[in-house]
Order: structure tokens, then sequence, then C-alpha cells
């Protein structure tokens, strides 16, 4: 309940103020270190970055744009796992995309030309994709990065990655390089993460479909493939975001961006290499020479993360997960073993019994406060009967996700980012970071519901506009509190606004001490129970605040369902309403909901990970300085943190611990 959970000792520090500085700012009392930039190498034998766009080397250098991670701990003499240890631990985290206009001697702008790139600029772009493993100690006072670790490594968008589960030898995943379907090159675009009871890494592949080059879908002769590349990947030719396909040297490894069919079949060219991303990714990073495996049982979309429910001994392992993408849907995996902890010391063995067998559900939200875990398999006539495009088998309906999805008439939501789940209540919270078509465009991804209800938003000064462009956070109760239920509740427990927007828009009241839009990463603390903390990767409030992370102490479900009829008339505003029942959670106050971080220029506030002990957080500073528009004069680059100067930004990992070494959120 939420008296057990609301700890009087949390959330006792000074709300941070909205500011544009170019620095992490935190609450005092508390300190800030920055330990793991773009370019870190992580070994003793790869030279200190020198940021001018001349390092190569990114097969051991930290990646860019750190995104999601986890903190494992292990033993003393790091050896080996032992998950409760705060002072010795391997951190892993994704490397989502890159600021390119960084990345090379001669700043790129967005005009380059992508059908001809330099086979060495693509190299370093792919390395700088993926994942980092590296080991971190604690020192009298900081942590540092342990350059001989031996568990350090780099995962890349090149690295080689089989596929597991249902969809392993599938024909849709055959290629020139596996004929077999049974791996791939690379992880990509990965966003956010989640972990397994016996310390895995789990990372999830969400923009990947923008990497590739591709045909305009018209002109494919394969009316599924066809379809499918509409759903995922649009009907336009595209050379790929970065051109990886258009390399100056002819190679098999740029050709494989290229997903045109152009050989007699899938096995002669890379058709379907698209098919091959947009999975969770489970790496163990205690065994450094094991080969990651992709969970095609987890289904197929634009993957943001895969946060698990509580874990119960002789019950399911269930995961939460966004697919971020206007309009798409949340989605929950019920594995069919149940939870032996025998099995907490074991590595990806243990990750094919549980994380290749199980049921992919699907949520549709009633305007009744309840909803339904919908199942995505060939048991479903649903399914079976879709007209749009006729699923061959269960390796088809994971392939094609989004479209079993619609054919089970699942509610699309407000672009779902990050899952956290509520230690003590088992309440699922999803961040819908922002929707700017809702209520505004056409199309059923657009109408308003009751669970995607902004229809207006105050803009930057005062001027009311269409579209959910602050955000929300949903919250999800099971039926009988049983994470394999099929059947939920839901309410929505806070709504992103500036504090100065019409009552009709800071419908949740925020104040001046806990204003934010666009939320997008959430994490829940596995050590002050009852603790939440709250990123934004926001574009619309920046011209008050840069970035930030805020600390919550959410209640619970809302039972009673008290209604709330938002989207009555604003003054300021001449269009026709049209109002929406929906339930509000109304806990969110001064008092349970403070700003606590807010970061440098340019960034998003993105990953968040803590030592078991809760007195230290890992937390991600993504892109800064990613709106530098003039290249010319580094002085006037948007951002220079953390180096300063006039140095290029880099994204970084920053440790947060408090002065009197106590808790951090308390
Ligand atoms: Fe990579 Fe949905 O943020
Ligand atoms: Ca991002
Ligand atoms: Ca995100
Ligand atoms: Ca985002």
């Amino acid at each position: 309940t939420l008296s057990a959970v609301a700890a009087a000792a949390l959330l006792d520090f000074d709300s941070v103020p909205k500011n544009l500085d170019d620095m992490v700012t935190v609450p005092s009392g508390y300190s800030v270190q920055v330990l793991y930039r773009l370019g870190d190498p992580i070994n003793s034998f790869t030279s200190d970055y020198i940021n001018d766009g001349s390092d190569t080397d990114f097969n051991y250098r930290a990646g860019d744009h750190h995104d999601g991670m986890s903190y494992f701990g292990m033993n003393t003499a790091g050896t080996a796992k032992d998950l409760t240890n705060s002072s010795r631990g391997l951190l892993c985290m994704n490397h989502e995309n890159m600021t390119q206009i960084f990345m090379h001697t001669v700043a790129q702008n967005a005009a380059y030309d992508k059908t001809s790139r330099l086979s060495s600029e693509i190299d370093k772009e792919v390395s700088a994709h993926g994942v980092s493993v590296i080991e971190i100690q604690k020192g009298s006072s900081e942590f540092s990065i342990n350059k001989s670790s031996l568990f350090n490594k780099r995962i890349t968008a090149q690295t080689e990655i089989n596929i597991y589960g249902p969809v392993k030898n599938h024909d849709l995943v055959k290629t020139k390089y596996s004929t077999t379907g049974a791996k791939t090159r690379g992880t990509l675009n990965n966003c956010a993460n989640g972990l397994t009871p016996w310390g895995t890494y789990l990372t999830c592949e969400e923009n990947w479909a923008g990497y590739f080059k591709r045909p305009a879908s018209s002109t494919l002769t394969d009316t599924k493939a066809q379809a499918t590349q509409n759903r995922y990947m649009g009907s336009t030719a595209s050379d790929g975001s970065y051109g990886w396909a258009n390399s100056t040297i002819s190679d098999d490894i740029y050709d494989r961006w290229n997903v045109t069919p152009s050989g007699a079949s899938q096995t002669e060219d890379y058709r379907n290499a698209a098919n091959t991303f947009g999975w969770v990714v489970e790496i163990d990073p205690f065994n450094p020479t094991s080969t990651p495996r992709k969970r095609t049982a987890f289904g197929r979309m634009g993957h943001e993360g895969a946060m698990p429910g509580i874990i119960t001994s002789g019950k399911p392992l269930v995961y939460y997960m966004g697919d971020d993408s206007r309009g798409e849907y949340i989605y929950k995996y019920v594995s069919t073993l149940n939870w032996d902890e025998t099995d907490l010391n074991g590595g990806l063995d243990v990750g094919d019994k549980y994380l290749d067998d199980g049921k992919l559900y699907v949520a549709k939200f009633s305007d009744d406060g309840s909803g339904q875990w919908l199942e995505l398999s060939m048991n479903n006539t649903d399914v079976t009967s879709y007209a749009t495009y006729s699923f061959a088998d269960l390796g088809d309906v994971l392939v094609n996700t989004r479209h079993a999805a619609d054919a089970v008439d699942a509610t699309p939501m407000d672009r779902p980012e990050w899952t956290g789940v509520h230690p003590n209540t088992g309440d699922i919270y999803i961040t819908l970071t922002n929707n700017t078509d809702r209520g505004k465009a056409s199309g059923a991804s657009s109408e308003l519901d009751s669970a995607n209800p902004r229809y207006y938003t105050d803009d930057k000064n005062g001027t009311i506009s269409k579209g959910n462009v602050n955000g929300h956070v949903i919250r999800m109760q099971e039926v009988g509190n049983d994470a394999s239920a099929t059947a939920f509740n839901w309410d929505i427990y806070l709504f992103g606004a500036q504090s100065d927007a019409d009552e009709n828009i800071n419908i949740s009241k925020l104040t001046d001490d806990n204003d934010f839009s666009s939320p997008d990463g959430l994490y829940f603390s596995q050590v002050s129970k009852g603790l939440m903390w709250l990123q934004t990767d926001d574009g619309y409030y920046t011209d008050k605040t840069n970035c930030m992370m805020l600390a919550a102490i959410p209640g619970t479900y809302n039972d009673g369902k008290s209604t709330q009829i938002i989207n009555k008339a604003v003054p300021s505003n001449g269009n026709a309403d049209e109002t929406i029942t929906t339930y509000v959670g109304t806990e969110a106050s001064t008092t349970n909901l403070k700003r606590f971080l807010v970061g440098p220029k340019g960034c998003e506030i993105t990953g968040i990970t803590e030592t078991p002990d809760g007195k230290a957080i890992f937390v991600n500073i993504q892109h800064p300085g990613e709106n530098t528009s003039d290249l010319s004069d580094s002085a006037n680059f948007e951002s220079h943190w953390p180096d300063n100067g006039t140095a290029r930004p880099r994204s970084a990992t920053i440790v947060i611990t408090k002065n009197d070494g106590g808790i951090v959120g308390s």
C-alpha cells in the first residue's frame, strides 16, 4: 500500500532548479564523477582519446550515445559474479547512436553525401554503436575503470551474434552470411535495457530500421516482404541514415546494410538482414568469450527496453516492453517455465530455458480503466485470420510482431519508452514520451482514447496547440497481482507539463520544483524500494531547461477509479473540445516528486543503474551538444561537456554519490 512504500527517509533534498547551464547539476550534498566518456579506452593498449575526430579503434573504446545500463557485482578478487558486491562490478551499457558531426576530423554536416562514404568512416561509426562491458572498482572515494580486466569488451554493430528462440533457422532470417538463419552480425541502436536474475544483460534494439539501404517497397515482388517493410521501415527508398551500404570500397561488410534483393534467393543477398534486427539480445558479461543471443521469443519491434516484473520462485519470469514509435504498443513476455533459484549461477544456457520459450502478449486498454493482454501466436484466431498479413508460423508472427499486434486490435500508445515494476506493489509504470500527432493527425493511432487522452498542450510560450507534446506515465496493475494474468487495470500516474500551463494541461499540478516534459528513462531502485527515477528526453521545454532526472515516490494504482475529465475548454483556444474521461493518479506533489538532476546543453538523460548498497548510482548523459550548427568554430559548439574549454562534447557515464556516504535519493 501507499503507506508502506512512502519511506520518509527518501527525497530529503532540495529540488534542483531548471537551468540551461552546460554542466550536470545535482542537489547540494551530492557529488558527480565523470566515469566513462565517448572514446575512453577500455584496455591499457589503446591510446587516450584525442577527441579531434582522428581517433580510431572503437572496438576498444567507449562507443557513443550511452544509454540503458546495468551494474553487476563481482567478487572482490574480480574473477566471477557476486551480485551483492558494491565496490567491484561489471557495468554493461548501450551505445545507441552517435553524434556524427563530432565523429570525424572533417565535421560532417547534415548535407553530406550519403551515396558515397569512406569505408574508414563507416567502420568507425559501426564500431561506435553497440554495447560496452567494463569492469569498475571503487577506490577510497571514486570509481575507476580497471583497464586490465579480462571482462572488458565491446560488442558492436559488427559483432557476430546468434539467433535463438522460435526464429532461429527460420527462412525469414536466412542471409548470405548465415544461410541457415542461425546468426547475424551486430546489435544496433541499443536503447534501454533489462537484466536477468542469473546476472546477464539484456540490450534492446530500437531504431535499427533507419540504418538500412532499401528500395521503394512497391518494387518488391514478394508481397509479404513488402508488407513487412512497409510496417517496419516505411515504403520509401532510402540510402539509410548514414549510408553504410554505400562504401567507397566494395565488401560484404557494407553490402549487408542493403536489403534490396539482388541475388537469386535470400541466401545470396541481404534482403532479410533487417529481420535479424529489432530483438532483445542477451549478453553474459561474466563469460567474455560467449556469443550473445538474440531472444526472438520477445518479438521484433522498436524495442525500447525489457524490464522484469518481481522475480518469484515457482512463478514464470515476466518482462514488460515498449515499442517506441508513435502509435505503437506495450508488450509482455511470460516464460513457460517457472523460475527455479538453482539457476541463479547460470549463463546463456539458463537464458535458453526461460527466454526462448514463452508467450508474447500485447496490451489493449479499455476506456473503463481495465485492459487485456492479448496473446500473439498461432493459437489466436485474430492473428491467424488477419487479412493484411498471412502468418505462416510462430516465427513469422515474431518477425512480424507489429502486424500481429495490429491483428488483435491492440491500443496504439503515445510512444512507449521505458517500463519499470514497483518492487513492492508489482505495479507497472511505463513512460509514454510524447506523440505530436495525438488528437491532431488522422488515422487510428492518433485518435484520442482514455489511456492516451492528451489533446491540448501548452506551447513554449503559452501558446496552446494540439498533440501530446509533454507525454505521460501510465500505470498498470495485473488482475489478482498475478504477473502472468491476461487482464489488468490501469490509471495515469503523471502528466508532463510546464508548471505555468493551463490547469487543463498541467493536470498533475506540477510546480517549478518538479515540472518536466517528455518522460523517457524510468527505473525503480532495488535498494530504496519505492524510489523511482524518471529521466527526460525533451525537445519541447528546452527553452527553459536542459533535460533532467527526477526522483519520485509513486503511490499505488488508483483502485477507486476516480475519474477526471480532461481536455475541457482551454480559454485561449478557440478549437472545439473533445472531452475524454480518464483515471488520474493524484499522488504527485512537491514532497514525492522532485527534480534531482539537470544535464548539460543538448543532452538527454537516459540510462540508470545502482550499486547493490544504493550508495552510488550511474547515469548516462547522451548526446550533449547535438544541436550544434556552427562547426566552423569550436568555441561555438552548443556544449563542451564534460571536457570544457572548446572541446567537442562527449556522451558519458557519471557516478553520483552522497557526500555523507548515504543512499542516493535519501
Ligand atoms: Fe532510444 Fe525510445 O529512445
Ligand atoms: Ca536517444
Ligand atoms: Ca529512450
Ligand atoms: Ca526518447
